[in-house]
């Protein structure tokens, strides 16, 4: 079922879980987070970035997630989020399309100009009861890239994270913290600037670039509070590589279908495994909050 992003963010902050925001990139990325969301009993968060919508359309995509939240996700929730906003224009189609969440990123203006824009988005989102994601300090790496170790990952400032909160309303916050977009040997989670942005400000908090983080570490930020975290490029990885093997094994194949459905298998497998990681697994029984 497709229910707004609050009711399973309250719900894992009751629960002391946290729920995966999986970015998906076509019909068998979204197939395969419904499917495993049944197969764990555990709500979801599917996101797009805007790369994913330029690929697919922003109608489609919509009708697409809410569809597959619908008829194949029947009994648990699923949640529809823009991921990386880039711009007004940008959020504010996904929020007249129906997304009950979405993510303004001006993380690399000067912060006062973060916070203006952020502010301009959360006018028109909560005057349509859509949540607002705000993100401060950029964060390193890029989607989808695992080959190599990053020269610097940037941390954000407490006392910006503290200061855009108060003044913006935001109601999930993202800042850098360690981890990097992509699979990079030198990301990890700086737990004492975590812990100190939990302590100050009592949002939930949105740990981006969770692929390559260790268990242990994201059991521990769970710990600490985080309530929703991101993953992106281990869903890219697990799609390419089945597709690759496959069309490398059946090279005379001509049937899409036979060579595409191996790789709804490998990345429901991945969710499955982030939501048993994440806690979220036999969470689906949802309590609406207003
Ligand atoms: O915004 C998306 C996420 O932060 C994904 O990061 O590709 O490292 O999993 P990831
Ligand atoms: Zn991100």
């Amino acid at each position: 079922m497709l229910v707004h992003i609050k009711t399973l963010v309250k719900n894992a902050q009751k629960g002391g879980y946290a729920i995966g925001a999986f970015n998906v990139t076509n019909l068998e990325s979204i197939l395969a987070v419904a499917q495993a969301a049944v197969k764990a009993n555990s709500p979801a968060i599917i996101q797009v970035s805007e790369a994913a919508i330029k690929y697919m359309g922003l109608k489609p995509i919509t009708h697409m997630v809410s569809t597959v939240a619908k008829n194949v996700a029947v009994d648990v929730p699923i949640a529809l989020h823009l991921d990386h906003g880039s711009s007004f224009d940008s959020v504010f189609e996904c929020i007249n399309a129906g997304f009950s969440s979405v993510h303004i990123d001006a993380s690399s203006l000067p912060l006062d100009e973060n916070i203006n824009l952020t502010k301009q988005v959360i006018r028109v989102a909560h005057a349509k009861h859509v949540w607002v994601q705000g993100e401060v300090g950029a964060i390193a790496g890029s989607h989808g890239d695992i080959t190599s170790k990053l020269e610097s990952i940037p941390l954000a400032k407490l006392e910006e994270v503290v200061k855009f909160a108060k003044e913006t309303g935001v109601d999930t916050i993202a800042a850098a913290v360690g981890t990097a977009h992509g699979i990079h040997v030198n990301e990890s989670i700086v737990f004492k600037l975590l812990k100190a942005i939990k302590e100050q400000v009592k949002i939930p908090f949105v740990l981006h670039g969770a692929s390559g983080v260790d268990d242990a570490k994201i059991k521990r930020a769970i710990k600490e509070g985080v309530s929703i975290i991101n993953i992106g490029t281990d869903l890219k990885v697990a799609f390419c590589r089945t597709l690759m093997k496959e069309c490398l094994n059946n090279k005379k194949e001509t049937d899409p279908r036979t060579l595409l459905k191996p790789t709804i298998g490998a990345m429901e497998k991945v969710v499955v495994a982030k939501m048993e990681l994440f806690g979220s697994t036999g969470k689906a029984g949802i309590h609406e909050t207003h």
